[in-house]
């Protein structure tokens, strides 16, 4: 019998959810008296606004008979949701609270209500695989929403991937070079603390005035939120934040603003051209990260170093019995 190449081994040996907080949606996306369905971490869940502002999101099914909230179902009473099947109601911390025909409302009648927080205008889910609260918050950005800012640009792309590979991205310098086409691989410096993980990236940047010094500084907060500060032309500031769909598709989504200081031309100047250059950039990732094998123990040259740093920053995010499957580099 003659040998066959291995079938790509199975991708990823570890559980597709981490823990933390997670984009379920811009703030605009959630709005009083309309309930959204969102298919997000491998679940269907329903959200809406409440009366005092409050984004409240819960599962979609209901605990009585299964009917999916978010087909039929709608906000009433400013801060309920009724389900379409037979009219039952639910508050914002999913308790029942009403069933029309009922004497008594049984006891177990509860959706799974999810801890949720406003920042920088996303809302954010926070998953725990064991149920934990919170281990640390997102940070307010005083750029978001400043005068001298411009509004947040907002785009999303579907990746058949998990984070992880995709955010590896931040600690690969050389595949700038080789992917990207820079002309020289930059200088980065790695810092890891608690949640955060720092990368402070310095290169030279072509302008029609010359070449400028750059920065390229990514401050990741959790496994889900990346902060992208790019300086020396126009300051930047990105917000990208990735939720998984399922266990094997990711909605990555990047939103940014540009500082006004230069003027408004300038800024929208900035604006299109960082557009431009981020959808050059993702359609040169995308095939690779779609396409790649996951090994929990890559073969490294000594300048990928980043790479250990990286993933032992991120394997806080899983519970201990599930980090094995996440692997070290050799
Ligand atoms: S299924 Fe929701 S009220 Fe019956
Ligand atoms: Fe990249």
């Amino acid at each position: 019998m003659s040998e066959t190449a291995p079938d790509k081994p199975s991708r990823y040996p570890f559980p597709p959810y981490a823990n933390g907080w997670f984009r379920i949606a811009y703030a605009d996306e959630i709005e009083r008296g309309t309930l959204r369905s969102f298919h997000l971490l491998g679940r269907e869940l329903v959200a809406f606004r409440d009366e005092a502002g409050r984004a409240r999101v819960l599962d979609a099914f209901c605990p009585h008979l299964g009917a999916h909230l978010g087909h039929g179902g709608r906000v009433v009473a400013g801060d309920r949701i009724r389900c379409p099947f037979h009219a039952w109601e639910f508050d914002g911390e999913g308790t029942c609270v009403r069933v029309p025909y009922a004497e008594k409302i049984p006891p177990k009648a509860k959706l799974r209500a999810w801890r949720t927080c406003e920042r920088n205008g996303i809302v954010f889910l926070h998953h725990d695989a064991a149920g934990r609260p919170p281990a640390y918050e997102i940070p307010v950005l005083a750029e978001i929403g400043s005068p001298d800012w411009t509004p947040l640009e907002i785009r999303h792309w579907t990746v058949a991937a998990r984070w992880l590979d995709m955010n590896e991205n931040c600690v690969d310098r050389v595949h700038f070079k080789y992917v990207h086409g820079a002309h020289t691989i930059p200088e980065s410096e790695i810092s890891a603390e608690g949640p955060v993980f720092r990368v402070r990236n310095r290169m030279k940047l072509g302008t029609p005035q010359g070449e400028v010094d750059g920065g390229i500084d990514t401050t990741d907060h959790g496994p889900a939120l990346q902060i992208v500060r790019l300086s020396g032309i126009v300051d930047t500031v990105m917000l990208n934040t990735a939720t998984p769909i399922d266990a094997e598709t990711t909605d990555v989504s990047f939103a940014y603003t540009v500082s006004t200081a230069g003027g408004a031309d300038a800024a929208r100047g900035v604006g299109a051209a960082i557009i431009r250059d981020l959808e050059k950039q993702m359609a040169q990732d995308i095939p690779i990260w779609e396409n790649k094998a996951f090994w929990e123990r890559p073969v490294l040259a000594q300048e990928d170093e980043g790479f250990n740093v990286y993933r032992k920053w991120y394997r806080q995010f899983f519970s201990e019995a599930d980090r094995p499957g996440m692997g070290t580099a050799t």
